[in-house]
């Protein structure tokens, strides 16, 4: 025992040995959190439905980011019973787990949006984003009639879903073969949707901006819209995630 006092007494008088010892002990700490990540794909627990985005939902979400809908609305239902309330059910992790750039946000000029899909009709969703006003005259969010006017132009949809696919979204290659088709079927009521349905469950295949005639980035905002928060049954799903950290500890 007396050895031990000793050379903790050294140890703890000589500045340069604490720290070296202190640096292994920290590093081995440090080690021991991070090099599992090294080894495991992914730390958000998979639920049931959550898929990636079909190239008119995710034209959609580059047209959303590229308007700064975020700079006013959020994309996170916090688990706090007035949100819950308001909202819907809490945002789970993965709900957003194939979500390049997220879009969580704090800033909340307008309402949160990740539960949003299905709430309004499509006509409401063209008429509010056209002219807020004329549907809830209180508003302060800005118009954005020429979406409506402006042709959906991707450059190269593929390479969109390809892009993606690197960092980490599991698109298939009959996803990034087939991407420029699947674009303009969802949107286009008369044509041949092929296997866009199977390939992307619950997917919502029709006009969505009231001109069958063409598809434009109103069709896109609004598909993606309407999508958001119905892809995932969060009640089994919340229980399901709540058992499998049940089981982690
Ligand atoms: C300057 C802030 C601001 C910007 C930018 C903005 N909004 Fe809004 N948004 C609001 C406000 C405020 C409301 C609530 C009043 C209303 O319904 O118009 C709202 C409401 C909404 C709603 C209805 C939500 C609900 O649950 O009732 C949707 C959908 C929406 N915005 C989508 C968008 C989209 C898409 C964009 C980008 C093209 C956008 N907003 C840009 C402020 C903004």
């Amino acid at each position: 025992m007396a050895s031990v006092t000793q050379h903790h007494k050294k140890l703890e008088r000589n500045v340069t040995l604490l720290g070296v010892f202190a640096f292994i002990a920290v590093a081995i700490g440090g080690i021991v959190e991070i090099a599992p990540l090294f080894w495991i794909d992914n730390t958000i627990e998979k639920v049931k439905g959550m898929r990636p985005y079909t190239p008119l939902e995710q034209a959609g979400r580059d047209i959303y980011v590229r308007e700064g809908c975020y700079t006013c609305h959020s994309q996170m239902i916090r688990p706090f019973r007035d949100e819950v309330e308001r909202y819907g059910h809490y945002s789970l992790a993965a709900e957003s787990m194939y979500d390049h750039p997220f879009q969580w946000g704090s800033k909340r000029t307008g309402p949160d949006l990740a539960r949003v899909g299905g709430r309004y009709s499509d006509e409401w969703h063209v008429q509010h984003l056209k002219d807020p006003r004329s549907v809830v005259p209180e508003s302060i969010m800005p118009p954005y009639a020429f979406l409506a006017e402006k042709e959906l132009k991707v450059g190269d949809p593929a390479a969109r879903l390809e892009a993606l696919r690197k960092v980490g979204v599991p698109y298939t290659k009959a996803d990034i073969e087939q991407a420029e088709a699947d674009l303009r079927a969802q949107a286009d009521p008369d044509a041949d949707a092929g296997d866009l349905a199977k390939r992307y469950p619950k997917a919502q295949i029709r006009d969505f901006d009231g001109n069958p005639g063409r598809v434009t980035e109103m069709d896109a905002l609004v598909a993606y819209l309407q999508m958001l928060g119905t892809l995932v049954d969060v009640n089994s799903a919340a229980a399901q995630e709540e058992l499998a950290s049940e089981k982690g500890r």
